[in-house]
């Protein structure tokens, strides 16, 4: 999604406003651009190809500054076009005194538009982005900071945005309210980004802006005003980011990479969990999970599915209520708050707006025991809870989540026994088996991965498809439900997941022998209901496609396909399942020829509602 990259320096920064746009790659975008201040003006260069091919257009046209800023867009307001990629520019392209980068949207840009029309601003592109351009022009004062202050006031939305002036070098001011921004603290030098990864090689030095603040960066100082316009300290905190530079060694896609990198990413993120203990959670675990008498997930995407595979685990383990709720539609609804509810946020990103938005809801109706699981220690998700556990999948440059999503699940597994302990369900035999089989884990997914010749067969046939279902029971329903998430963002194959009870309640009606259906078939206490429903499928001529374990005695025969998975993996088995259902997922987009790792309208990290 939207990524800034600003910098005030005394040397060239063209080279490292294009790296920080490199970096940013991974969240998704679909063009890019640099503005700079040149020689008393204000020259641009904007790309709807990728970062490499602007640096190919900053180098033909010999573009180099001190002070400028780059951004990489994710199409909300307007189409992905060269006129409507940042930076944008007022008044004019030819007479430019303000450039301007913006992340996140403006609800009442078009108020504001008609407004400045009204006062003679010719607006070159669809943006909501450009309002905020000609509304800083309109009201400057010869002070940049003064002019962003007052001129932030107008906008309503969410925005994080860096702007520069043609009359004042060596000056970007940055400012935010709903979306992130951070300062990178250098010597003589100053940096603005959306995340601390655009400026890893440039400074760890990072001061994390809060809601509201404005910030005037200059070379040999950095001054903030908080929402009320006072001068506000933030923390210089030291941060280390992976650089996610990651080769990609044997593999063709970063996503087939990482799904191959979850017996280490479980691992990892297991690593020092010699027993259940609640400070595994942060230091005020242990007394908050004490009082909490009811769990609230929040969450998006793949993220939400591991949250509906907790509750599973935590009501029949630890015996706690969960409620799962989509992050986007629970900051909007009516909900009875429950002040002994412990609020859990997961997300990989930890930068996901709507769940953002979600967390802080929650606490302001008076929930106040909050809890991430998060894959970025560095991210505004655990910077804004109580409680945290980072899992350790390393960086995931594929948009679609494999190895985040597993280790969710591995770090919620582990909160449900340490729920339980805490709450007098979990014996300390219960403990030591349990623990077993995490640290078997990592074993156990290198079984399944070695399905994967199997899987490929299989793709071939689902790559001539344009829709497919996906049948799962119990906690085995939230992975069907990630199976066709997983297929459907990155082969374009149309796939739904139902609980298979449910079909006779209304898909059967979608079932010829055309539909291929997927079918996970643990072999649990609900695989004789389940053979039932793939009974029922037969019945009307579908396709299965079974993910069956070793010891489930289900068939191959007519219209039935089977795939043997290791022998039944208790509660743990979602998360060897939902490794099957990535590789049938990825290797059916590879034989469609679709961009697996970045698949067309999405965005690696949803930074807007
Ligand atoms: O970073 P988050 O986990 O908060 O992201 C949530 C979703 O946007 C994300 O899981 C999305 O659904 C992925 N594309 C799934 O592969």
């Amino acid at each position: 999604m939207c990524g800034i990259v600003g910098a005030v320096a005394q040397r060239n920064i063209t080279p490292l406003l294009v790296e920080g746009l490199k970096r940013l790659e991974y969240r998704g975008y679909d063009s890019c651009g640099v503005a700079l201040h040149v020689n008393g003006q204000l020259k641009r260069s904007r790309s709807t190809s990728r970062v490499a091919e602007l640096e190919t257009q900053l180098d033909a046209a010999k573009l180099s500054g001190f002070t400028g800023i780059a951004h990489t867009r994710w199409a909300t307001h307007g189409a992905p076009v060269s006129h409507n990629a940042h930076p944008h520019f007022s008044p004019s392209d030819t007479n430019a005194r303000i450039a301007l980068v913006h992340n996140g949207i403006i609800e009442n840009h078009e108020e504001l538009r008609d407004e400045l029309s009204a006062l003679g601003y010719i607006f070159d592109s669809q943006t909501d982005t450009e309002v905020i351009a000609h509304l800083i022009d309109h009201m400057y004062t010869g002070d940049l900071f003064d002019t962003v202050q007052q001129a932030v006031k107008r906008l309503n939305g969410a925005f994080a945005i860096a702007v520069f002036c043609r009359d004042e070098p060596h000056r970007v001011i940055g400012a935010r309210q709903g979306s992130p921004l951070i300062v990178g603290v250098g010597r003589g030098e100053n940096f603005l980004a959306s995340d601390a990864m655009a400026l890893a090689g440039t400074t760890d030095q990072i001061m994390y802006l809060e809601e509201g603040d404005v910030v005037d960066l200059q070379l040999q100082r950095c001054w903030i005003v908080d929402v009320d316009g006072k001068a506000a300290q933030r923390e210089v905190k030291t941060v280390h980011v992976h650089t996610g530079a990651a080769e990609l060694g044997p593999y063709r896609h970063y996503m087939q990479k990482e799904i191959f990198e979850q017996p280490r990413a479980i691992g990892d993120t297991l690593e020092g969990v010699t027993g259940i203990m609640p400070e595994l959670f942060g230091d005020k675990a242990h007394d908050i999970f004490k009082q909490i008498d009811s769990v609230l997930i929040l969450a998006c995407g793949t993220s939400s599915y591991a949250g509906m595979t907790a509750k599973y685990w935590i009501e029949s383990v630890a015996k706690i209520p969960v409620s799962v709720e989509i992050a986007s539609e629970y900051r909007y609804r009516d909900s009875v708050p429950h002040p002994k509810t412990l609020v859990i946020a997961i997300s990989q990103s930890g930068e996901t707006a709507d769940t953002l938005a979600a967390l802080k809801h929650a606490r302001n109706q008076g929930m106040l025991h909050t809890l991430t699981i998060c894959n970025v220690a560095t991210s505004a998700m655990v910077r804004e809870c109580e409680l945290s556990y980072i899992t350790r999948a390393g960086v995931e440059v594929g948009v679609a989540s494999t190895k985040a999503f597993t280790t969710q699940l591995a770090a919620l597994f582990l909160l449900t026994l340490t729920l339980a302990q805490v709450k007098d369900h979990l014996s300390a035999v219960q403990e030591a088996a349990h623990l077993k089989a995490m640290r078997h884990l990592p074993v156990a997914i290198t079984a399944v991965l070695a399905l994967e010749p199997q899987i490929i067969a299989w793709s071939e046939e689902f790559s001539r498809k344009e829709n497919a279902l996906f049948l799962g029971r119990g906690m085995h329903y939230p992975i069907a439900l990630e199976g066709a998430l997983k297929l459907k963002e990155i082969s374009y194959i149309h796939a739904e997941a139902y609980p298979a009870g449910e079909l006779k309640h209304g898909p059967l009606a979608l079932v010829t022998n055309e539909m291929p259906v997927v079918t996970i078939a643990p072999n649990d206490a609900l695989i004789e209901k389940l053979k039932s429903n793939m009974q029922e499928v037969r019945a009307r001529g579908g396709q299965l496609y079974v993910f069956a374990d070793a010891d489930s005695h289900i068939k191959s025969s007519e219209g039935v396909h089977v795939i043997r998975l290791p022998e039944h993996y208790g509660l743990l088995s979602p998360i060897l399942h939902v490794v099957s259902l990535q590789l049938l997922a990825y290797h059916s987009a590879l034989a469609r020829g679709t961009d697996v790792d970045k698949p067309r309208n999405l965005a690696k990290s949803v930074t807007v509602e």
